[in-house]
């Protein structure tokens, strides 16, 4: 072939990917085409592989509990894997569900940097992906087809405000932020929305931030390092609610009154940390949606019959204060 006709047979193939693409279906070359090329995959032929983070909060037992049941409710098969909180077993994972030509690939990445080779490895097979709970750092964002889950930076800020309001007639407020995973998008962008608000006022001090891992543990171990060195803390800033229930467990065992001597807000609002704002030990909640399995399987729907998804679908949130949750509680699912 000369290179004139090599450049038309490049354009020709270029046009066809193109159109793959604006489908927004897996016709980018994925295995969710039926055999002839046309057409939507029958949805019991589905195949999809999710690596998920871990298994380190309750938020994360109720999404994993959550996206199993919606996929099995939708009668697609869901192969998953759990990366105990190592991005390298998630991008094994995502190798893996590549050599086995899934039709789509779904994951909430440990962390957000760091994908990009194994993104454009999907790409390339064809198989598209979609981000579930939190973000790459990626500039391409055609590596992956929608991003569904929370804005991380917009709760950082609701705990924020909250402070705020709390301690309006404080004159200093020193505080102990229990960070989450080093990297993760919600520890990075928690903290910057919480620093946001904060930062208008200089009565308000970090004393002392620290990753707890979204773990209870973590959350617990750190507390209580932290504790020795600022015994006289107005209130404990955790990026999740198990850190904020081993924050609890480390006040409690130096003798103090946790709501009360220490305030604490935390983000998720599981069970676990409702139940803890209800008896007074936490004081502020904003909630963070691991509910998030329905709105995947309908992704993946549309993409399989060729329609297009959103970028970017943002979970709806609220937040909780103590009256709240002892309501709130009774009909709580996770
Ligand atoms: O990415 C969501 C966060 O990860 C949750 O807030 C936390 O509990 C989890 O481990």
């Amino acid at each position: 072939m000369n290179k004139k006709l090599i450049s038309v047979a490049a354009v020709g193939a270029l046009l066809i990917g193109l159109a793959g693409c604006a489908s927004g279906g897996a016709g980018a070359g994925g295995g969710a085409e039926t055999d002839g090329g046309s057409g939507p995959k029958p949805i019991e032929d589905l195949v999809v592989g999710f690596a998920q983070v871990g298994a380190e909060s309750g938020w994360r037992t109720a999404n994993t509990t959550d996206i199993q049941s919606a996929f099995e409710e939708a009668g697609i098969e869901l192969k998953f894997s759990d990366a105990q909180q190592k991005q390298e077993n998630q991008i094994k994972a995502i190798r893996s569900y590549i050599q086995q030509q899934v039709d789509y690939i779904a994951f909430s990445p440990v962390v957000e940097s760091g994908w990009d080779a194994v993104l454009n490895e999907a790409k390339a097979a064809g198989i598209p992906v979609i981000l579930t709970d939190r973000a790459v750092d990626s500039a391409d964002d055609s590596l992956y087809e929608s991003f569904l889950g929370s804005d991380f930076v917009v709760e950082g800020q609701k705990a924020g405000d909250w402070v705020v309001e709390e301690f309006a007639d404080a004159d200093s407020v020193k505080i102990i932020q229990l960070e989450g995973t080093t990297g993760s998008a919600p520890a990075i962008d928690r903290a910057e929305g919480f620093a946001e608000v904060i930062g208008e006022d200089p009565k308000f001090e970090v004393v002392a931030s620290q990753t707890g891992d979204f773990t209870r543990a973590g959350g617990k171990q750190v507390m209580e390092a932290l504790l020795k060195s600022n015994p006289d803390v107005d209130l404990v800033y955790a990026h999740n609610d198990d850190m904020g229930l081993g924050a609890i467990e480390a006040i409690e065992a130096a003798g103090l009154v946790p709501g009360q001597d220490i305030k604490i807000v935390t983000i998720d609002a599981v069970k676990d940390g409702m139940q803890a704002l209800a008896d007074g030990k936490i004081n502020f909640i904003v909630e963070c949606s691991p509910l998030l399995g329905a709105q995947l399987v309908d992704i993946i729907k549309t993409l399989n019959e060729g329609g297009s998804v959103d970028k970017r679908i943002i979970t709806e949130e609220t937040t909780f204060t103590q009256e709240q949750a002892v309501e709130a509680l009774p009909d709580r699912q996770y």
